[in-house]
C-alpha cells in the first residue's frame, strides 16, 4: 500500500524539511480551436424570459425553466437574489454518446451529437457561468462517463482551480453486462466533485453497517458490557517534544512516534473503561460500534445504480438518474432552505429530491418532453419500471423494489420560458394548469 505523508504531517518534525511543494508554476489548459476567452463567456446576453405558470402562493423560491441553459443562466446572474447564492450544482449534462434518446413511451427527448471540442467548449461555457451562481461556500457536482470525464477534469481544474478539487466518483451505473465486445464490462460512470473555496458546506455521508463488514471490522465484545469494539493504536506517526511525546503510564511512545492524545487525556480514556492493555502491557484504544454513525461513504458508490428491475419507480426519461443518488449529493452538500441548481434538469430528479429535502431549486432544461416529464412527476410521481414494458404483470421478476424517495406532489415553482420557445409548451402549461388544484 503507498502511503506517502504529506508535507503538513512531516513539517518541522526532527528537523524534516521537503523540497516546496506549493503549487507548479507552470500553467496546465485543455487547448482547442473555438475556446471562447471567459470574459466573453461572462458577457452573455440574457435570455428573453416568460412567466408561464405561478401558483398563487410565492412560487418564487423554485423556478423551473424551458429552454436552452446558456442564456438562462446569463439572466440568473442578473439576479441579486441568485448571484453568488447557489449552494449546490448538479449537473447530467449530455455525454457526447452521439445518440439521440427517446423516453420509454417512445417520445423524442434529447440529442446527444456534440463531440471533442464542441462538447467540451459547450460545457466550459456553462461551468463558467455556474462558478458565478455559486456561493463562496458552494458545491458542484459534474456527471460524466469515460468518454469525457477526463478532458472534462482539466477544464474544471482551470475553472475552478484544481486545489478546489474534491473527489473523482465511480459510480457502478448497472448490473455486469454480458459483453460481446473484446473489453471489460462498462458498468461505470464518474462524478466531478468541486467546491468554490476550501471552507465549503459538508455532511459527511454514512452508509449502515452490514452484517459482515461489522464481524470484519469490530472484532471484539466487552466482557463486561457485551458491547462490540474495535481495537486502534494511541500513537501516531512523527515525533514531537511535547507532552505527547514524552512517556505515559511510564511508557516511551513507539519509535518514531507520540501519544495521539496529552497523558491527562490517556488518563480519563483509561478510567472510562476505553484503553485495551495487551497482555505485554501495550495500550491501544477502544472504538464501540455503537458510537459509530456507519461507513463513511467513499469515492466508489456502489448502491445508487440506475433503475435495475421492473419494480424500481421512474419517469421513463432517458438517462434519468436515481433519486438515490441525488438524496446523497444534496444532502452531504446542502443544508436545508439553502439553493440547489440543476441547468441540465431532464426529468427532474434533482428538483423533486431538493424540494423532498426542504431545499430551494431552480431547474432547466431545453427538451419538451424533459420539461412535461418534470411537470407530470411533480403531480403523480413515478411509476414502476415494469409499466413501460408492454409483458402482463404475471411475467415480471418479483424482485424486491429498492426503498426509493417518496415524491410528494411539488407546485410551489414558478414555470419559465425563454421566448420564442413558450408556444412549443403552451399546451403542455394548459394540462397541468388543469390537473393542478
Ligand atoms: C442526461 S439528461 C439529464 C437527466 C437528469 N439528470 C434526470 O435525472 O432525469 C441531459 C439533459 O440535458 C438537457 N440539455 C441538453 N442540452 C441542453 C441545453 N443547452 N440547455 C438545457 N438543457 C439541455 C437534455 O434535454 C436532457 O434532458
Amino acid at each position: 500500500m503507498a502511503t506517502g505523508d504529506t508535507k503538513t504531517k512531516w513539517n518541522g518534525e526532527n528537523g524534516h524539511t521537503l523540497p516546496d511543494s506549493s503549487p507548479s508554476k507552470i500553467k496546465v489548459e485543455l487547448r482547442y480551436e473555438g475556446k471562447t476567452p471567459a470574459e466573453e463567456i461572462l458577457a452573455t446576453k440574457s435570455a428573453k424570459i416568460r412567466t408561464l405558470w405561478q401558483p398563487s402562493s410565492d412560487g418564487d423560491d423554485n423556478r423551473l425553466y424551458y429552454g436552452d441553459n446558456l442564456p438562462v443562466l446569463a439572466s440568473l446572474l442578473q439576479n441579486p437574489d441568485i448571484k453568488g447564492r447557489v449552494r449546490l450544482v448538479y449537473i447530467d449534462p449530455p455525454f457526447a454518446t452521439n445518440s439521440v434518446f427517446k423516453s420509454r413511451s417512445q417520445k423524442d427527448a434529447y440529442t446527444d451529437l456534440l463531440s471533442g471540442g464542441e462538447f467540451i467548449e459547450f460545457l466550459r461555457q456553462r461551468l463558467i457561468l455556474l462558478r458565478e451562481l455559486l456561493a463562496e461556500d458552494g458545491s458542484i457536482y459534474l456527471h460524466l462517463d469515460s468518454n469525457m470525464a477526463f478532458h472534462i477534469k482539466v477544464v474544471m481544474d482551470e475553472v475552478f482551480g484544481g486545489s478546489n478539487f474534491r473527489n473523482f466518483i465511480t459510480r457502478r451505473k448497472s448490473n455486469p453486462k454480458n459483453y460481446t465486445r473484446k473489453t471489460y464490462g462498462n458498468v461505470s460512470d464518474y462524478i466531478l466533485f468541486y467546491t468554490k473555496s476550501d471552507d465549503y458546506v459538508w455532511n459527511r455521508a454514512y452508509e449502515p453497517w452490514t452484517p459482515e463488514k461489522v464481524e470484519k471490522e469490530y472484532q471484539y465484545i466487552e466482557k463486561e458490557t457485551g458491547r462490540r469494539y474495535k481495537k486502534v493504536p494511541v500513537h501516531a506517526p512523527g515525533t514531537r517534544n511535547g507532552e505527547t511525546g514524552k512517556p505515559w503510564r511510564g511508557k516511551e511512545p513507539p519509535p518514531g512516534k507520540h501519544w495521539q492524545y496529552p497523558p491527562s487525556v490517556l488518563d480519563e480514556m483509561d478510567e472510562r473503561g476505553e484503553i485495551y492493555w495487551s497482555p505485554n502491557g501495550n495500550p491501544r484504544r477502544k472504538i464501540y460500534l455503537d458510537q459509530s454513525q456507519g461507513v463513511a461513504v467513499q469515492d466508489i458508490w456502489l448502491d445508487v445504480r440506475d433503475a435495475h428491475n421492473q419494480n424500481i419507480k421512474i419517469t421513463g426519461y432517458p438517462t434519468e438518474k436515481p433519486p438515490e443518488l441525488l438524496k446523497r449529493i444534496v444532502e452531504a452538500s446542502s443544508n436545508p432552505g439553502d439553493l440547489v441548481l440543476d441547468c441540465f434538469s431532464g426529468s427532474g430528479t434533482t428538483l423533486a429530491v431538493a424540494s423532498e429535502l426542504g431545499r430551494n431549486w431552480i431547474g432547466i432544461d431545453n427538451s419538451r418532453e424533459a420539461i412535461e416529464t418534470t411537470l407530470k412527476r411533480f403531480l403523480v410521481g413515478l411509476e414502476p419500471m415494469g409499466n413501460y414494458v408492454e409483458k402482463p404483470m404475471s411475467d415480471k421478476p418479483t424482485t424486491l423494489p429498492l426503498p426509493i424517495v417518496i415524491e410528494p406532489e411539488i407546485g410551489d415553482f414558478t414555470l419559465f420560458a425563454v421566448e420564442n420557445s413558450h408556444s412549443d409548451i403552451q399546451q403542455t402549461v394548459q394540462e397541468w394548469q388543469s390537473n393542478f388544484v
